[in-house]
């Protein structure tokens, strides 16, 4: 306790620290912390998983695919890998009456959305899940980001669980399994289409 006591108080004076100052350090730790954290779980499942990193999908580039989807109301859609599930905040403004899957693997990503879900009174649920659990199998949508790896593991999921007429749009990276039923650039990158 004595200590503690001597700790505070000498550390003010001798850094010219105040409690303002004391309280953005400390916040800085925090960030720190939360940062170090993301990094090191991203490095482990990159490198010994094989998994895609987190790069989100641009805006310009969502807005393009909504149009291209057309209408999709009160239907059930899935972000796969959602980040900071851009895809189906872009979507809630489109298609307010359908329902709205994000799954993220990533701790510090999941927590950083469903903050922002509360904030914004998001209708968006939110799953801390390795989607190769999840179950796909209700889904009409779903919307990849991901990377060749996992795409090919995931095609033999959709085949497996999606039902006959379930889209899956995919960023870059083809479902080697399916034929596309169209492909479109944005941005020099591909958006592959397919339908189940
Ligand atoms: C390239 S980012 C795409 C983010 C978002 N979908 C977008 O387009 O902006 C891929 C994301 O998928 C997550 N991810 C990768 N493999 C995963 C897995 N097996 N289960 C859940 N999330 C995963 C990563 O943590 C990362 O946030």
């Amino acid at each position: 306790m004595k200590y503690v006591i001597i700790k505070i108080s000498f550390l003010p004076d001798f850094c010219g620290y105040n409690y303002l100052h004391m309280f953005f350090l400390i916040l800085f730790l925090i960030i720190l912390t939360i940062y170090c954290v993301f990094a090191v779980t991203q490095f482990y499942h990159i490198i010994f998983k094989g998994w895609a990193p987190f790069v989100s999908t641009d805006i310009k580039t969502i807005n393009k695919i909504i149009k291209e989807i057309g209408s999709f109301a009160g239907s059930n859609i899935y972000e796969l890998g959602c980040g900071w599930a851009l895809f189906l905040k872009q979507a809630e403004k489109s298609f307010p009456s359908a329902k709205l899957t994000g799954i993220e693997n990533s701790f510090v990503l999941f927590w950083l959305d469903r903050i922002w879900t509360i904030l914004f009174k998001s209708k968006i649920i939110l799953f801390k899940q390795n989607f190769f659990a999840a179950d796909l199998s209700t889904a009409d949508l779903i919307y990849c980001y991901l990377n060749n790896e996992t795409m090919a593991k995931l095609g033999k999921k959709f085949q497996a669980e999606c039902l006959p007429g379930t889209i899956i749009i995919s960023r870059r990276f083809p479902v080697l399994i399916f034929k596309p039923e169209k492909i479109i650039k944005i941005n020099r990158q591909k958006i592959y289409f397919y339908k189940i």
